[in-house]
């Protein structure tokens, strides 16, 4: 069994990670996550000693508090005085106290109702719903976490029911809380700005509270839904470590608390700062999941068992372990400015290369000759493209590639039809002015009205053309929430708007399933397991200069499994960093991605273009090993980097010098993960090496001089 009740406590068990729960007097206490653990004695308990200024539920007891317990949820307001989990208003306050009524165990996962829920064979999971209620409140709240037979992983969500009469205002409800003991604690958290996303920052625990969120109605470039909760001593080989995802993509906060007694309270859920939702009598409210993930094997193991998880329970099956086509895109190339003419000549030339998608990039509808207007008019610009949508598919496909389509459908500009014949389906706030952010302004994915418009209309062009592959963007965030309604209405806006972007994106990627969608909001804007639940794929920054990449890539690396990310070969100078490198740097980097081209291939000279056949050639072959292998940080500094696949019987390694420095002149990497007595061939010189020697002793990185250099070696084992 894989969730037992034994007296008061509960065993929660995935494949290597136990979680203990114990339900005291009705309160539920979280006594222990981590490596397994099948017999527990309360050997960890809390010492029963009276805290001075720490409430006491019972008179008799001074030695009791919730505020020194390790709990499963924070309430307020009843002497536990860290941050809370749980506030719900109702009557004149927001106090609640929530005991255990009932449990109930059962095979399988279960979907948290309108939003991006793992999927899971019943065999594989086992989900566990404890019912807690507050009699004075009449509110019932249950918790519900799963554990999975193949994987170091539980999720979790909560549901608020009001079971009385009078209205209830939910003002926070938390995904997961995790209080833990006191000890040394790193979090690592992955922040950044737009062209920067995913940078790993790794901070010191103190007391006190750490907060990373957003307000921006998408997760957002410069954060994360997501930590990992570690020690400093632990490195990407040993050691603990606790990674937290939010599987949502609205806002969201993550609030580490180190408490006075210097343990630990780690949350992580909606952004309740704007945020409250109100709950009619018999009505129910669902949080967003978690997805926890444990290691005892340091920081890279625990990347893995995500990027496992992740592609076994969150990336839609048909595409979760399918090779994904190296595609062209004309963005870079032509931005705007194309017609039919230019675009095919980029398909031929790819298609000569041996390229496999093309993707037609922003611009194509209504009378969009910049990024000024046209958003929601989904019409083909035919004068543009000389002719129908479905005659450039055809001639792009007569030449032997897929087609993929950009499209932006949560957005309106002012100047389009959409907006002159429905100007209040933007968001706005009546009574001022709208603000704009390229602009354009954000449809009310709140209004079902609006949502059914757009299903309607998408789902009419996906079934009209034959399309492969679609580019889902989102170029600004949302901002005047209001569109008439009251405060209470409004603070629900932005959760119902991603409720409706759900329900639409679930609607066309279940009807369209055989089309890949890759999601992308000016890059990483949206970078975060809630897209990934829909779109298999994610454009994960607009800098496609390949030394920033090498930073972009690699705090993606933590959590994201490379077969979620796009990456893509572009001019030089670079557009965003008019940096000039190696076309082989550039491409090296891209291949430890998804690999695109995003250039004007008729720019390219005669050797460039061998070269990139090539690559696409060799791509092909490397694929398997990228897209399903198993991914090893080397070495991450700010002048080198090195990454390991590993697949079957081969094992691609790719090292990127930045500079050449005297400092970096000998470098060796010491690979990870082989067979120490087994021989492994290095495919450029035929040499023979042991598993021990490339592990223990290192491979000796024999760069060429110069700037932005990289190599790129396969070994197979013999
Ligand atoms: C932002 C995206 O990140 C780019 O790749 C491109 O699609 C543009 N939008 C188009 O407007």
């Amino acid at each position: 069994m894989k969730i037992i009740k034994e007296g008061p406590l509960f065993y929660l068990h995935s494949k290597n990670m136990t979680m203990i729960i114990e339900e005291h007097s009705g309160y539920l206490f979280m006594k222990y996550i981590g490596r397994q653990v099948k017999q527990y004695h309360q050997s960890n308990a809390v010492v029963m000693k009276d805290h001075a200024f720490s409430g006491n539920p019972y008179p008799e007891c001074r030695e009791f508090s919730l505020d020194t317990q390790r709990m499963l949820i924070g309430q307020h307001g009843l002497g536990d005085f860290r941050q809370p989990s749980v506030r719900i208003q109702h009557g004149n306050n927001d106090v609640t106290d929530f005991r255990y009524v009932s449990h109930e165990i059962k095979a399988g996962v279960l979907v948290s109702q309108g939003l991006p829920s793992p999927y899971s064979q019943a065999e594989d999971a086992t989900t566990l719903s404890i019912t807690l209620a507050d009699t004075v409140a009449e509110l019932e709240l249950i918790i519900h976490f799963t554990v999975y037979n193949t994987s170091d992983a539980i999720t979790t969500f909560s549901e608020v029911r009001n079971v009385g009469k009078e209205r209830a205002v939910i003002h926070q409800l938390q995904s997961v809380m995790l209080d833990l003991p006191k000890d040394d604690y790193d979090l690592i958290t992955f922040q950044g700005a737009y062209a920067r996303e995913k940078t790993v920052r790794r901070h010191t625990l103190n007391q006190g509270i750490f907060r990373v969120s957003s307000n921006r109605g998408a997760s957002g470039h410069a954060q994360t839904p997501a930590a990992i909760l570690t020690h400093p001593t632990t490195t990407d080989d040993y050691g603990e470590a606790l990674a937290i995802q939010l599987i949502y993509s609205g806002n969201f906060e993550l609030i580490c608390q180190q408490s006075q007694l210097n343990d630990v309270r780690l949350s992580l859920g909606i952004n309740h700062e704007n945020f409250s939702w109100t709950l009619e009598a018999g009505q129910q409210f669902n949080s967003p999941v978690a997805l926890i993930n444990y290691s005892s094997k340091g920081l890279n193991d625990l990347s893995q068992t995500s990027h496992e998880f992740i592609t076994q329970h969150i990336i839609p099956e048909q595409f979760a372990k399918t090779a994904r086509p190296i595609l062209v895109n004309n963005w870079e190339a032509t931005y705007f400015d194309f017609n039919r003419d230019k675009l095919l000549d980029i398909a031929e030339r790819a298609s000569e290369l041996g390229i496999e998608l093309f993707v037609l990039d922003d611009g194509w509808f209504g009378q969009r000759k910049d990024d000024n207007s046209s958003l929601g008019d989904w019409q083909v610009n035919e004068e543009k493209i000389q002719g129908t949508l479905a005659e450039l598919i055809a001639q792009v496909k007569g030449k032997g590639l897929q087609f993929g389509l950009w499209f932006e459908p949560e957005m309106i500009s002012e100047d389009s039809d959409l907006y002159r014949t429905h100007p209040e389906w933007a968001i706005q706030l009546p009574e001022r002015p709208h603000t704009y952010s390229r602009n354009q302004l954000v449809l009310n994915f709140a209004n079902p009205e609006v949502v059914n418009y757009m299903k309607k209309l998408l789902d009419d062009l996906l079934s009209r053309h034959e399309i492969d592959y679609v580019k889902w963007d989102m170029n600004r965030n949302i901002t005047n929430i209001g569109n008439g309604q009251d405060y209470a209405g409004s603070m629900m806006q932005t959760h119902q708007y991603m409720l409706g972007l759900y329900s639409l994106v679930e609607y066309l990627t279940t009807k369209h399933d055989h089309i890949l969608f890759e999601s992308c909001s000016g890059g990483g804007g949206r970078n975060d397991l809630g897209m990934m639940r829909y779109f298999p794929q994610v454009w994960s920054s607009d800098n496609t200069d390949a030394i920033s990449r090498l930073q972009i890539q690699h705090g993606s690396s933590y959590l994201h499994p490379v077969i979620s990310m796009g990456a893509h070969v572009s001019a030089v100078p670079n557009h965003q960093m008019n940096r000039i490198t190696d076309l082989k740097t550039r491409a090296d980097v891209a291949m430890m991605g998804n690999l695109g081209y995003e250039l004007d291939l008729n720019l390219l000279t005669d050797e460039e273009k061998q070269a990139v056949k090539e690559q696409v050639t060799r791509y092909k072959i490397l694929r398997p090993i990228v897209q399903f292998g198993q991914q090893y940080r080397l070495m991450h500094t700010a002048n080198e980097t090195a990454v390991q696949f590993t697949y079957e019987q081969r094992v691609l390694l790719t090292y990127v010098k930045v500079l050449s420095t005297y400092e970096d002149m000998e470098t060796t990497v010491k690979l990870k993960g082989l067979e120490e007595d087994s021989l492994y061939c290095l495919e450029e010189t035929d040499q023979l090496y042991s598993g021990a020697e490339l592990m223990y002793a290192g491979l000796t990185m024999d760069t060429p001089r110069g700037d932005f250099q990289s190599l790129q070696l396969l070994l197979t084992k013999v």
